[in-house]
């Protein structure tokens, strides 16, 4: 899920209509607030409203969700969960993701504490005192290195983000720094693979020093070229490497939202990546709603999160890699509650290449959320961390 977005990106003030899935709305939010022709701008919380599929006569009153992918049609595949089980049955990583520091899309630079936020140490700590290890925090390139990627950081934003990202590993745990830009910089695909380099050189060499972070290429690369997509992730592994940043896995994501159920189909061409650590994790993203975008809290069945990540079981094991389901969640139902059961059963049976899993999401300013995982009182963290933490690596 995402809560941030590819087109909602008009830092000027464009008058364009925000895209497909894009940011429409939200305190301090400077982009258009309409949608293109299929879409309607729907509220999700005061941070954020986002263009999703449909006409305003339909509207539906989605009070929760941020975000969204589209994507699959719903499976009607009979389960096949036929992939042969193997390795140790122990997940490395099961963690959570933690929003805030990209929130405010469109506002750049944005002001702390207004337009965007970072998670809260408390909160992360209840986490990781319920036995999760991994968190992934997300943050905006824009704020970052502002104006263009090869400039230098921002002081602020990089202490803001250094200290959370300190706050996590100093309590054992990993921190995944997730440049939630969806391949894109001011709305704008990238495609200079060199100032790519260039960013990720400089990153890797802020945290060189420190083993317990991943570095994640990209938040959900999609409706891009697929060549650039790999391109993109080679050019981030060569200057994460190149910076000396040696010891730490990097998190490679594909196109189309990085999404489980159709990587065999879509992002093949991933396989040729090369890492001469060899610490490569394949990222991906799989919600159980309908269309797979993460915007429903029903699920389509308890089968259904085993159905649409079972080919990418078998690709990881066929091109021998490994992978993390960065992102997954579910509604507060039974059904669904069922159908993460039989997904985290599925990867933990297959943990031989699939290393852990990332609930969607944590972060102080989800409010109602319907996947919120802040403690105490989130609604995803109220019925799944039981659920979950038996998971728990
Ligand atoms: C981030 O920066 C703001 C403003 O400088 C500061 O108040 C806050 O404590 C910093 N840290 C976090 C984790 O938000
Ligand atoms: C691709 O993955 C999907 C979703 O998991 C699966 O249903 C399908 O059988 C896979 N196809 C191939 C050719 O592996
Ligand atoms: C993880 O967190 C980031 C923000 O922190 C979010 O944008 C991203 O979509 C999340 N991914 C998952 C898998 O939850």
């Amino acid at each position: 899920m995402k809560s941030s977005i590819l087109a909602g990106v008009f830092a000027t003030g464009a008058v364009a209509q925000s895209g497909p899935w894009g940011q429409c709305g939200g305190n301090g939010f400077q982009g258009s607030t309409s949608c293109v022709s299929g879409y309607q701008c729907v509220y999700q919380n005061d941070w954020y409203s986002q263009c999703l599929p449909g006409t305003a006569a339909a509207s539906t009153t989605l009070k929760t969700s941020t975000t969204a992918k589209p994507s699959a049609t719903s499976s009607s595949a009979p389960a096949t969960s036929s992939s042969p089980s193997s390795g140790n049955g122990k997940f490395k990583w099961f963690g959570v993701n933690q929003s805030g520091g990209e929130f405010g899309e469109g506002n750049y630079p944005g002001t702390w504490g207004k337009h965007f936020i970072f998670p809260s140490s408390s909160a992360i700590q209840t986490l990781i005192n319920d036995g999760y290890n991994i968190f992934r925090v997300g943050f905006s390139m824009e704020r970052l290195v502002p104006n263009q990627l090869t400039s230098s950081f921002d002081d602020g934003y990089l202490r803001n983000l250094t200290e959370t990202v300190n706050f996590i590993t100093n309590a054992g745990a990993y921190a995944v720094l997730d440049p939630h830009n969806y391949g894109r910089y001011y709305g704008n695909i990238i495609t200079d693979t060199n100032a790519f380099t260039s960013f990720w050189t400089k990153v890797g060499k802020q945290f060189a020093a420190n083993s317990r972070v991943v570095f994640d290429t990209n938040n959900e690369y999609n409706t891009m070229d697929q060549t650039l997509v790999l391109n993109l992730n080679q050019a981030a592994i060569n200057g994460i490497r190149a910076a000396g940043a040696t010891s730490q896995y990097i998190f490679v994501e594909g196109n189309q939202w990085s999404g489980a159920w159709s990587w065999n189909t879509t992002n093949t061409n991933m396989a040729a990546l090369t890492d001469p650590q060899n610490k490569l994790v394949y990222e991906m993203h799989q919600y159980l709603d309908a269309d797979s975008s993460g915007t429903n809290a029903a699920c389509v069945s308890a089968e259904i999160g085993v159905q649409r990540v079972v080919g990418a079981t078998s690709w990881l094991r066929a091109n021998g890699k490994v992978g993390v389901l960065g992102e997954f969640a579910g509604g507060a139902n039974s059904v669904c509650q069922s159908a993460v059961t039989n997904l985290l059963e599925h990867l933990k049976a297959n943990s031989d290449v699939w290393t852990g899993a990332l609930w969607w999401a944590g972060g102080p300013w989800w409010a109602d959320y319907m996947f919120s995982f802040e403690p105490p009182s989130g609604t995803g963290y109220v019925n799944y961390n039981s659920l979950l933490k038996k998971y728990v690596a």
